[in-house]
């Protein structure tokens, strides 16, 4: 397979889908998660953490309001993007290449936030619980965890008609090929197939093989409890209340023992 064209197989987030994303999901863009996070981070005055930063939908306006917000990707074209968003606002976002997964800088921040479920994109069990030891780590005794999960899906959505993205004259395609679930090892694996159409000529093709592993609540209540976390408080779609069966969205945020 080449490298710039034809179909480019990746594992990780390449330069279409990092696009499909930008466009999708552009800086701002909200769950309602943007002003969740920015309320609970108000008043934060050491560095905050973003690992899994994308293309900065939540660190710009995190960094708007003054925060001080640094973040990493696996994703060097997702570190582009997050960085030109930045540069075009005037903004210092520290922002470069890391893994989840390994980054340590011990005691250094007062808050780390993983949104929008990145936490699930780590590769296995072993993975999620070393980043869980490199994140504490990396806080302030007493310092911040906020971490999103989406909960375990109930049945393996097959969605076939492609979704697109307008981007001047060229046209981004994303269309799932094929979906599965494996419930011991609780990960559901899609193959993704981005297009990058121009004027009716296919010009470039990706490939991004995206893996979602997946929590029980009381599941991760524990395994930050085992990795030194304290005080776990869950939060349901965005609410300051707990979640109820039908949420979407469960966001913990937990305190360094
Ligand atoms: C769903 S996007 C979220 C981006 C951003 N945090 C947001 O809220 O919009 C997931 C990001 O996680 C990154 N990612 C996946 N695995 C990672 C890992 N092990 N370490 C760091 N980043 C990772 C991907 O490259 C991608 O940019």
């Amino acid at each position: 397979m080449g490298t710039d064209d034809g179909l480019r197989a990746c594992w990780r987030y390449g330069a279409l889908s990092s696009r499909g994303y930008d466009l999708d999901k552009p800086v701002g863009f909200s769950f309602g998660d943007v002003e969740f996070y920015s309320r609970l981070l108000a008043g934060t005055q050491g560095e905050i953490l973003e690992p899994a930063v994308g293309n900065g939908r939540m660190l710009v306006p995190l960094l708007r309001e003054g925060l001080r917000v640094r973040g990493y990707d696996t994703s060097p074209h997702m570190v582009e993007l997050c960085r030109a968003h930045c540069a075009r606002e005037g903004l210092a976002g520290d922002v470069f290449v890391d893994d989840l997964a390994t980054y340590r800088a011990p005691g250094r921040y007062e808050a780390v936030v993983v949104p929008a479920g990145s936490f699930s994109l780590l590769p296995s069990p072993e993975a999620a619980v070393a980043a869980l030891a490199a994140i504490r780590d990396s806080l302030v005794a007493g310092g911040r965890f906020v971490c999103d999960l989406e909960p375990p899906p109930v049945g393996v959505d097959i969605a076939t008609s492609p979704r697109q993205w307008w981007d001047g004259e060229e046209l981004i395609t994303m269309s799932s090929m094929h979906t599965e679930f494996d419930p011991r090892t609780q990960r559901t694996t899609e193959w993704l197939r981005y297009e990058l159409w121009e004027e009716g000529v296919l010009r470039r093709g990706e490939l991004q093989v995206f893996s979602l592993l997946w929590f029980g609540l009381a599941e991760f209540t524990g395994m930050l409890t085992d990795a030194g976390f304290t005080s776990v408080t869950v939060y349901g779609d965005y609410d300051t209340s707990p979640p109820g069966p039908q949420a979407d969205i469960w966001t913990f945020e937990a305190l360094r023992a």
